[in-house]
């Protein structure tokens, strides 16, 4: 018999992403930091496997910090970095979102895509701004309602997976609550759902089914993965990733 977390972590592993997300859209987010010094410091929080990360390196001459709780993640990443010559720009911290180990004001961009939501949007945009060097940035992919009146069924699930989605206006209020000014928001195309995230989920799944052929604990993890991607595949217009980018005023 297996445990939720077995399964759990071979759906998750060698995985290119481990949420939505694509170049294009990190390159379009970054696009909008006008003021950022020519070698930033920047801190990537839940990191994961990185594809962000690599994609910072590509598109600054920045150093940066990578942050993440699960060793594997941070082991991969130095090795796709190091692979590609990149080495001397990453230094990974295994720590909590929740407790980073760092000085106030040490970085020139704070960037996290689909993981701010693990300590909560509000306590993640107020407690790493003193991080932020002032006038910083801040860019932070989160799930967000984009239409009002969901259908019950995409409605339900999230109000039992992540009860407090909310709106992307609510969101933009709350960033200007945690005293960011609002640079823009962004919202994630379907695309950047599929490539790279939903779609080998779903082969693997498919995969995993065979294997688990007898194991119905193992089989609901799976059912449940697999309804979450036909949710998004029957009711993308209701709901996405959405980049908000903020920057830390300068006077303060
Ligand atoms: C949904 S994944 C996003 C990963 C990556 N940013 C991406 O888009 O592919 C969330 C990440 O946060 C990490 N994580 C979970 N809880 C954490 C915590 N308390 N502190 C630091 N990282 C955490 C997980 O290990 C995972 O890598």
């Amino acid at each position: 018999m297996s445990d939720f977390y077995p399964v759990f972590w071979q759906i998750h592993s060698n995985l290119p992403r481990e949420g939505p997300g694509n170049f294009a859209s990190t390159q379009q987010a970054f696009s909008h930091l006008s003021a950022l010094p020519d070698s930033p410091q920047i801190l990537d929080v839940g990191c994961g496997p990185g594809q962000q990360t690599l994609d910072l390196a590509t598109l600054s001459n920045g150093t940066i910090t990578a942050v993440d709780f699960h060793q594997p993640y941070l082991e991969e990443l130095k090795q796709r970095f190091e692979s590609q010559g990149l080495g001397n720009r990453l230094e990974v911290i295994c720590a909590d979102m929740a407790d980073l180990p760092f000085a106030e004001q040490s970085f020139d961009l704070i960037w996290s895509e689909g993981a701010i939501y693990i300590m909560g949007f509000d306590r993640g945009l107020n407690q790493w701004r003193s991080l932020l060097k002032p006038g910083g940035y801040i860019a932070v992919t989160e799930i967000s309602w984009l239409q009002p009146n969901p259908p019950e069924p995409v409605k339900q699930f999230w109000q039992e997976g992540y009860p407090s989605m909310r709106t992307l206006e609510e969101n933009r209020a709350a960033m200007e609550r945690a005293d960011y000014a609002i640079v823009d928001t962004l919202v994630l195309p379907e695309i950047a759902w599929w490539t790279d995230y939903y779609t080998p989920i779903e082969n693997k799944i498919n995969r995993l089914k065979i294997q688990y052929q007898n194991d119905p604990e193992a089989l609901q993890v799976l059912e449940s993965e697999q309804q979450e991607i036909d949710l998004y595949r029957h009711y993308s217009q209701y709901y996405g990733y959405v980049f908000y980018i903020g920057q830390r005023p300068s006077h303060r």
